[in-house]
């Protein structure tokens, strides 16, 4: 029984997630261990300066430089864990992303505000339309400039959906004050930040219905800024993109007579 089990962790469905699972373990026997250490120390200090074995205060103090030893100490333990573990984990992660953009991801950007969450789709041409934050017409408006024929086959959605096995890149954003995007079960989470689109990125590797949740305090209705998320298969996706987008390209065409002659 590991401590993430024991605490009740909700079921990994992502590639990456048993790394983050095991260093959640790690992180709580290190801490247990501390707690256990200090406890003693704690117990030990009790004891040995108890004011019945020390009638009177000792006016020098400490003498010797063994805290000044244990404090340098410290300090190589802590460059240790940050340039020999933290740093090439991260170099990992972020090399990583390169390697995802040549495997064919699903990309969908997230548009956050108060208080839920709005999905941009890039359509069947896979390009987005041109961004231009200056079209805001409401909250959780995606801003896609009409004038760029990328855009034209765009949709959005207010549930997320995405193919299983595929690796999803998700550009994160936001209309209004800092959200955070997260998705437990697959262990990741992100900044949504007014006026940035940043991304973050995993791949499913089971089918799921889930909830996805703000994970920042962001308002009164922080609490029920939740939305849904399904990872469903890689035909019923492609099928639901295609109809989405047809749809998107039909409105489009309506909405621009000269189109409708093309
Ligand atoms: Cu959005 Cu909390």
């Amino acid at each position: 029984m590991t401590p993430t089990k024991l605490l009740g962790i909700p079921e990994n469905f992502a590639e990456h997630g048993g790394g983050v699972d095991h260093l959640i373990d790690v992180v709580h026997y290190f801490m247990a261990a501390l707690f256990v250490g200090w406890t003693l120390f704690f117990f030990y200090c009790c004891f040995r300066f108890w004011c019945r074995r020390n009638k009177k205060a000792s006016y020098q103090g400490v003498q010797s430089h063994v805290s000044t030893h244990l404090e340098i100490g410290v300090v190589i333990v802590e460059a240790i864990m940050l340039l020999g573990f933290a740093f090439p984990l991260w170099t990992e992660r972020t090399d990583r992303y390169a390697d995802i953009q040549q495997q064919d991801p699903v990309r969908i950007r997230v548009i956050g505000y108060q208080f839920a969450w709005n999905y941009h789709y890039p359509g069947a041409d896979g390009k987005f339309g041109r961004i231009d934050r200056h079209l805001i017409q409401t909250v959780g408006d995606p801003c896609i400039d009409p004038a760029d024929p990328n855009g034209w086959d765009d949709y959005t959605s207010p549930v997320l959906k995405i193919p299983v096995g595929r690796p999803c890149i998700l550009q994160v954003t936001s209309t209004d004050v800092i959200h955070n995007y997260a998705i437990v079960p697959m262990r990741i989470q992100q900044d949504a930040m007014p006026g940035k689109d940043i991304p973050m990125w995993f791949r499913p590797i089971q089918k799921l219905e889930t909830y996805v949740v703000c994970a920042q305090l962001c308002g009164e209705g922080h609490a029920n800024m939740r939305g849904i998320m399904e990872v469903i298969s890689e035909g019923a996706y492609d099928s639901w993109e295609a109809e989405q987008s047809a749809g998107a390209s039909e409105r489009n065409k309506a909405k621009e007579p000269g189109l409708a002659q093309q």
